[in-house]
């Protein structure tokens, strides 16, 4: 019988991408995928560490996990990812039960190193070196440091039907203060844009219609490999050209990085959308700077007034911390004007939350108390969702292009979501990432549409099939 794996993913789409090809990889080599850890031989958590919410989580997890090593002690069970990265002993320290720590660097190994468990070599942690063991480390021991793991994408592996996401490039050298990212996913390097090329082409040519290429700050893409180096606004017009593609993403923005060439290349390349994902954190320079985040709020205002002079129908979206050390009411203020200001599509705010190896972490003081955390969130959460709703207001009666995604939440809930017969309720995007939901046969999944917008709330537009 093929061993079976369950494989539970939280945390960035860098984190959904890994588990898919993960997957892909495990089922090319004859297991079986579940959809319950309770009926898995191998159980695997991709982890998340930019918030220790996250990490509660897991831990919890891993804690009710412990007595299905008790009934069947031939379970494994593997944490990967970022928290895998960072804690690495302390995992195996809190959760005994654990048989795998893995990086995210190292997930390659994953078969290799599940085949030793299973003959009973016990358990096993690899990770990357982290920057400065890197520095330390002989000749002998590079083959551990942080190097981008091949792309290995099996047949068949997608996000979504005819949706599917690419790592262009991984790491990041930003260091802000706040951020583990760049202790867990180490330097920055891009990857080469031939191989990117390639795996479009390959996807394209089985049935793919919308790619989103990832990178923590993917707008910092270099490849400088060849005679002339080429930059993201380089990739994009290359992707272009791929017949059969007919969205392109990419996410996630550093705002010093939003040059005005790239901004062209949204413009003038139709099949790229008009949706840019640029984190703001902020809207304080004294904050700014603690963060340690390369530009001043006048820059960020500056950049968004060139790319909406240049597309006035971009959907722009934000991160924001709240809470950061040391950010005064005044702080505050300044981010909650703005977001005002801004008008993103809408925004993600997070609590700050201390990160242990961070500068922040190091440097300030967590001064800002919980419950002040939780109402500078509440209430710029209220300024974002009017704005959201304002703006999608406009799309009332229009008609729109969606690309159907297939089923919504709902309609899996309900049940029957591969009656093809049905009619249910299916989840679409426009070309600038906003959600639609409208009812139809599962069947259309995969196609573009157009669809009238009927109503509308902050998060989704509620649509009719155009006649
Ligand atoms: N605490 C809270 N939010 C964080 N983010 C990153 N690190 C932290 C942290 N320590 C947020 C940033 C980033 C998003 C992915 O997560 O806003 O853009
Ligand atoms: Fe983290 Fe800053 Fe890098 Fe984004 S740019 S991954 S927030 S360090």
């Amino acid at each position: 019988m093929p061993r079976r794996f369950f494989i539970q993913t939280v945390g960035c789409q860098m984190n959904v991408l890994d588990s898919e090809l993960i997957a892909g990889r495990l089922l090319g080599l004859g297991y079986e995928q579940v959809e319950s850890h309770r009926r898995a031989d191998v159980i695997l958590l991709n982890t998340c560490s930019v918030r220790r919410h996250a990490e509660d989580k897991i831990y919890s997890a891993l804690g009710r996990m412990k007595h299905i090593k008790e009934h069947r002690p031939g379970t494994i069970i593997g944490v990967l990812g970022c928290m895998a990265q960072k804690d690495r002993q302390k995992i195996f320290r809190r959760a005994p039960h654990v048989d795998l720590v893995l990086g995210p660097g190292r997930l390659d190994r994953l078969p290799t190193l599940l085949d030793q468990i299973a003959a009973g070599d016990g358990p096993c942690l690899e990770v990357s070196l982290d920057r400065a063991e890197a520095d330390r480390a002989s000749v002998g021991q590079s083959f551990v440091r942080f190097t981008p793991s091949r792309e290995r994408r099996a047949p068949g592996v997608v996000s979504l039907p005819h949706q599917a996401m690419v790592r262009i490039m991984t790491g990041c050298d930003q260091f802000c203060t706040y951020c583990i990212v760049p202790h867990v996913r180490g330097p920055e390097q891009s990857r080469p844009a031939a191989e990117i090329l390639d795996e479009v082409r390959r996807l394209a040519d089985a049935g793919c219609l919308e790619v989103t290429l990832l990178g923590q700050k993917v707008n910092s893409y270099h490849d400088a490999a060849g005679p002339r180096a080429v930059v993201l606004a380089d990739l994009l017009a290359m992707l272009h050209e791929v017949e059969g593609i007919r969205r392109l993403k990419f996410v996630t923005n550093h705002p010093k990085h939003m040059t005005p060439e790239l901004i062209e290349a949204v413009r003038d390349l139709p099949k790229v959308s008009p949706y840019l994902h640029i984190p703001a954190q902020s809207g304080s320079d004294v904050v700014l700077r603690r963060m340690n985040r390369g530009y001043t709020v006048g820059s960020y205002r500056d950049m968004l007034a060139h790319l909406r002079e240049r597309i006035p129908d971009a959907a722009v979206t934000s991160d924001f911390i709240v809470g950061f050390c040391g950010e005064t009411e005044d702080d505050f203020q300044q981010t909650a004007v703005l977001v005002q200001d801004a008008r993103f599509k809408n925004s993600f705010i997070f609590k700050y939350s201390t990160r242990s190896g961070t500068k922040a972490a190091e440097r300030y003081e967590d001064d800002v108390p919980e419950a002040v955390k939780r109402r500078r969130n509440n209430e710029l959460l209220a300024i974002q969702n009017a704005i959201s709703l304002e703006d999608n207001q406009s799309f009332l009666g229009r008609t729109v292009e969606i690309l159907v995604e297939g089923p919504s939440k709902a309609a899996k809930k309900q049940g029957r979501p591969d009656d093809i017969s049905a009619t249910l309720q299916l989840v679409g995007r426009t070309c600038c990432d906003r959600i639609v939901v409208f009812e139809g046969p599962p069947t259309l999944t995969g196609r573009f549409l157009p669809v009238v917008i009927e109503r509308v709330e902050a998060f989704t537009l509620h649509a009719r099939r155009a006649d």
